[in-house]
């Protein structure tokens, strides 16, 4: 699976973490690549726009507390990105929501939880049905914003 990660300063030791420990994704990384202070719409938004344009099946985000890169993830269309803190979130973020982005926050979840909090985000599927539905709703908010 390709994925598009990025982050920004408090999060590029976890995402170097993600990369060393997913040897069988594709990573394509949107930066930052070192700790020097960096503002996180630039990095997360090319992961948005990466997950939009297909050339990536998902994107991971992070930053501090996942709080700015959910914000600035979500205002792209067609996104559903999901700040989760636990395997259950990631797992129903997949499940129920067909998230197209995983969130997280550095300094909110150990290094260790993160990535089984990744783990279980890529090997969850979608089940529609009901769910589908709902995310058609969302949908048909994004046109009516758009004025489509
Ligand atoms: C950076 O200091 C911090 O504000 C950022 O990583 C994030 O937590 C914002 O939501």
């Amino acid at each position: 699976m390709k994925i598009a990660i990025g982050s920004d300063h408090a999060g590029v030791a976890l995402k170097d973490k993600i990369k060393a420990a997913f040897t069988d994704v594709e990573f394509l990384d949107m930066g930052t690549n070192s700790p020097e202070s960096t503002d996180y719409p630039d990095h997360i938004a090319k992961v948005a726009r990466a997950v939009q344009d297909g050339s990536v099946a998902r994107g991971i985000g992070i930053c501090g507390t996942g709080i700015g890169a959910s914000i600035t993830a979500n205002k792209h269309r067609g996104i559903r990105a999901a700040l989760a803190t636990n395997e259950f979130m990631a797992e129903m973020s997949r499940m129920h929501n067909d998230a197209n982005m995983l969130i997280l926050g550095s300094r909110v979840t150990g290094e260790d939880l993160s990535l089984a909090i990744v783990r279980r985000w890529l090997a969850t599927g979608f089940e529609g049905g009901r769910h589908q539905r709902r995310l058609d709703k969302i949908t048909a908010i994004e046109d009516a914003q758009s004025g489509a």
